[in-house]
């Protein structure tokens, strides 16, 4: 199969990258409006831009009440999404209007955070605090690209070993296409390879 893009619809665009960007990380968002209502919302086009400082980007197409409130009070907190908050992130993501807030709704409780006046998902185990560094728009809708630097990272020591988060206790989900959702469970080690190495093991031998 082969597409040009501009025969394709806005809706066809998005189902081929929702299949082919696979598996995708979720940033559950949550913002604070310029009137102080919590918002959370699930963004599975996320990404790290920058290591240090630790910067990352996720994008949500507008108009959306999630970078409504992180343009008025340019902060915001990624949460992570476990298997066992599935449900309920994915209720996070009905349309409700902007005077409600999807967090208590849902049943999930808000948890002060130390740099942002926008609390934390308590039940994650996992949170960042940002501070908004820019936002990119994109598109006629448009789509907005916002950068956060991550002023603190929350771990749930329930979810390491040894000092270091194991994917086995974080049980973290991931987006594919469609409604499919993944688990990160099933994992493999591949160390990387140095120079060296690949000369003396995996050059293949021409004859
Ligand atoms: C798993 C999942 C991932 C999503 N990822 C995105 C995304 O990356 N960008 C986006 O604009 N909307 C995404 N959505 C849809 C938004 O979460 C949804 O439109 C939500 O109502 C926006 O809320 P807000 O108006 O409170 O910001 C996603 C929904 C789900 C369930």
């Amino acid at each position: 199969m082969f597409y040009q893009t501009k025969e394709l619809s806005g809706k066809e665009c998005y189902q081929l990258l929702n299949s082919l960007v696979t598996p995708r990380p979720i940033a559950w968002v949550s913002s604070l409006s310029a009137d102080g209502v919590v918002n959370l919302a699930p963004h599975s086009y996320f990404t790290v831009v920058c290591t240090y400082p630790p910067m990352i980007g996720f994008s949500a197409g507008g108009p959306k009440d999630t970078p409504r409130n992180i343009q008025a009070t340019k902060e915001f907190v990624v949460n992570v999404v476990t298997e066992e908050l599935t449900e309920r992130m994915n209720l996070t993501a009905v349309e409700f209007p902007p005077e409600v807030s999807e967090l208590e709704e849902v049943g999930l409780t808000a948890e002060p955070s130390r740099f942002v006046r926008v609390p934390r998902v308590k039940e994650s185990p996992m949170h960042m605090e940002c501070r908004l560094v820019d936002i990119h728009e994109y598109g006629p809708r448009p789509a907005y690209f916002i950068i956060g630097e991550v002023l603190a990272f929350h771990i749930d020591p329930q979810v390491t070993r040894n000092g270091k988060v194991d994917p086995a206790l974080l049980k973290a989900v991931g987006r594919m296409g469609g409604a499919y959702y993944t688990r990160t469970t099933d994992y493999f080690e591949l160390p990387r390879v140095s120079y060296e190495e690949y000369q003396q093991h995996h050059k293949h031998k021409r004859s």
